[in-house]
C-alpha cells in the first residue's frame, strides 16, 4: 500500500508510473482529502469527474491557488503576475466565461484543420532534416518540443528565433500550475518569466503584424465584448502555454506507448487512416494533463464528504481513464477503441479550445516519426528523462535510434 500522504506532483516515483497509485486510490479512497495539498480533495473515479466537472458548485477561479505556498508577508510581491493570470478564460465562471469563450471561438475560427495542417506539415518537414543527422535522436528536444513552439511563433508572427524563448517562459508557467513543491524562489523565477512574456506580447501588440493571432483576437467584437489589449494578451498567453506544454508531451507519450505496444505500432503503420482515433487513444491511455483543478464555490456534501467553500478539488483525469467501471480493458492501448469518450480535453464549458491544434500537431508529428524511424527503438530505455510535473506529464528527452527491429520493444 502506498501512503497517499506521500503522493506529490513533483515526485519522480509517481511521475514515472502513477497508475498503480491511482488504482489503489480508486479501490480504497476514491475521494481523499490531502492535508499535504492545502486540504485539497483528490478525486480518482470516472463517475465523480463526470458528475462534478460540470457542477456549478465548483468554480474555475483558481489562478491564485499556488499563492497558498507563499508566506503572507511576501504575497504582495506577486500581485502583478496573479492579476495577469486571473484574466485567463480558464479561470472564469458563468456569464463572464461564456462571453469570453464565445468571442475567442469567433476570433480563432480561422485556425481550422485545413488552415493548420499545411503550416504544421511545413515546420515538421524542416525539423525532420535534423532528425536525420544523428544515429540516436532526442525526439523531444529536436522535434516534439520545437514543432508546436515554432507553429505558435508563426501564428504570433514572432521570429522563429523567439520560439525557444517563448517555450522557456511557458515551461515556467506550467511549473506554477502543475506543481505541488514550489518554493518562494521558484515563484520568483516564474514571475520573472511571466512579466517578460507580458512585455514581449505588449511589444508585439503595438508593433505587430495585423495577421498575428493577437490582432485576430482584438479585431473581433462578439455580443458587445471586444477584449482590451490586456485581455487579448491573457488569451494569447493561455493559447501559447497550452499549445506548447501538453502538446509536446502528448507526442512523446504516444511514441513511448507505441514503443511498448509493437502490435499497435504495426497496425498503425499498416493502416495510417487509424491515426485520428489513435491520437484519441493516446489521450486516454496516457494523457499529459493528468489532473484538472477547481475550487468549491460553496459548501456542500458529496458522497458523505463535507466539501467547504474555498477547498481545492483535483480531478485525476488520468485515473478516470483507467477506471474499470467506465472502460473495457482500461489498461490496454487499443488504437481502434470506438467510441472513445475520453476526458483528455476536459468536459463541459471549459472543453479545450485548442483540441484541433493539438490533434493536428500530434498526427503530423507521429506521421513523420513513424516514417523516419523504421522501428521506434528507444536508446537507453532505462534512462528515461521525465519532466517532474504531473500536471504536464511527459518526457524532457526521449532518445530513439534507428535500430534492430528485434530489439524494438522496451519493457
Ligand atoms: C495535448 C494537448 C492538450 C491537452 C491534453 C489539453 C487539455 C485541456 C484540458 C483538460 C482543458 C480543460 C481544463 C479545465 O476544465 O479546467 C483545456 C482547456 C483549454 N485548452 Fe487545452 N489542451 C491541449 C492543447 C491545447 C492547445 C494546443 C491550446 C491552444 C492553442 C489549448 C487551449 C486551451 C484553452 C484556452 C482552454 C480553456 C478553455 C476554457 O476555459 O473555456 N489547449 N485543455
Amino acid at each position: 500500500m502506498i501512503d497517499p500522504e506521500i503522493f506529490g506532483h513533483n515526485k519522480q516515483e509517481f511521475i514515472e508510473d502513477p497508475y498503480p497509485f491511482y488504482a489503489q486510490m480508486r479501490s480504497n479512497q476514491p475521494i481523499f482529502r490531502s492535508p499535504r495539498f492545502d486540504g485539497a480533495w483528490m478525486l480518482f473515479r470516472h463517475r465523480d469527474m463526470i458528475r462534478l466537472a460540470i457542477d456549478p458548485r465548483l468554480s474555475s477561479s483558481r489562478a491564485r491557488l499556488p499563492a497558498a505556498k507563499i508566506p503572507v508577508p511576501c504575497r504582495a510581491e506577486f500581485e502583478d503576475m496573479f492579476t495577469a493570470f486571473e484574466r485567463w478564460m480558464a479561470f472564469k465562471d458563468g456569464g463572464c466565461h461564456r462571453q469570453r469563450r464565445r468571442q475567442a471561438v469567433w476570433a480563432l475560427a480561422y485556425l481550422t484543420e485545413e488552415h493548420l495542417t499545411p503550416l504544421v506539415r511545413e515546420v515538421a518537414g524542416q525539423l525532420r532534416q535534423q532528425l536525420k543527422a544523428e544515429p540516436a535522436v532526442d525526439v523531444m528536444g529536436s522535434f516534439a518540443e520545437p514543432l508546436p513552439a515554432l507553429v505558435i511563433a508563426e501564428l504570433l508572427r514572432a521570429p522563429a528565433s523567439m520560439a525557444p524563448v517563448l517555450k522557456g517562459w511557458a515551461d515556467d508557467i506550467a511549473d506554477l500550475y502543475g506543481s505541488t513543491d514550489l518554493r518562494v524562489e521558484d515563484i520568483r523565477r516564474i514571475q520573472g518569466s511571466a512579466l517578460h512574456l507580458l512585455d514581449y506580447l505588449r511589444s508585439l501588440a503595438t508593433t505587430g503584424d495585423p495577421a498575428s493571432i493577437l490582432a485576430h483576437i482584438q479585431a473581433h467584437s462578439v455580443d458587445g465584448y471586444r477584449p482590451s489589449q490586456d485581455q487579448a494578451i491573457a488569451l494569447c498567453i493561455q493559447l501559447m502555454f497550452a499549445g506548447m506544454e501538453p502538446t509536446r508531451y502528448l507526442v512523446g507519450n504516444a511514441v513511448r506507448a507505441l514503443n511498448q505496444h509493437p502490435g499497435q505500432l504495426d497496425l498503425l503503420r499498416r493502416q495510417p487512416n487509424l491515426m485520428p482515433g489513435a491520437v484519441d487513444e493516446f489521450l486516454r491511455y496516457d494523457t499529459p494533463v493528468q489532473f484538472t483543478a477547481r475550487t468549491a464555490a460553496t459548501s456542500f456534501t458529496y458522497e458523505g464528504h463535507r466539501i467547504s467553500a474555498g477547498d481545492p478539488v483535483l480531478f485525476y483525469t488520468a485515473s478516470a481513464h483507467r477506471d474499470p467501471e467506465a472502460w473495457d480493458r482500461p489498461d490496454d492501448l487499443d488504437i481502434t477503441r470506438s467510441p472513445n469518450p475520453h476526458l483528455g480535453f476536459g468536459r463541459g464549458p471549459h472543453y479545450c479550445l485548442g483540441s484541433t491544434f493539438a490533434r493536428v500537431v500530434c498526427q503530423e508529428a507521429l506521421s513523420v516519426l513513424l516514417d523516419e524511424f523504421p522501428v521506434l527503438q528507444l536508446h537507453r530505455p532505462q534512462a528515461l528523462d521525465w519532466n517532474t510535473n504531473l500536471g504536464f506529464r511527459g518526457y524532457r528527452s526521449l532518445y530513439l535510434t534507428r535500430g534492430d527491429p528485434v530489439m524494438a520493444a522496451a519493457p
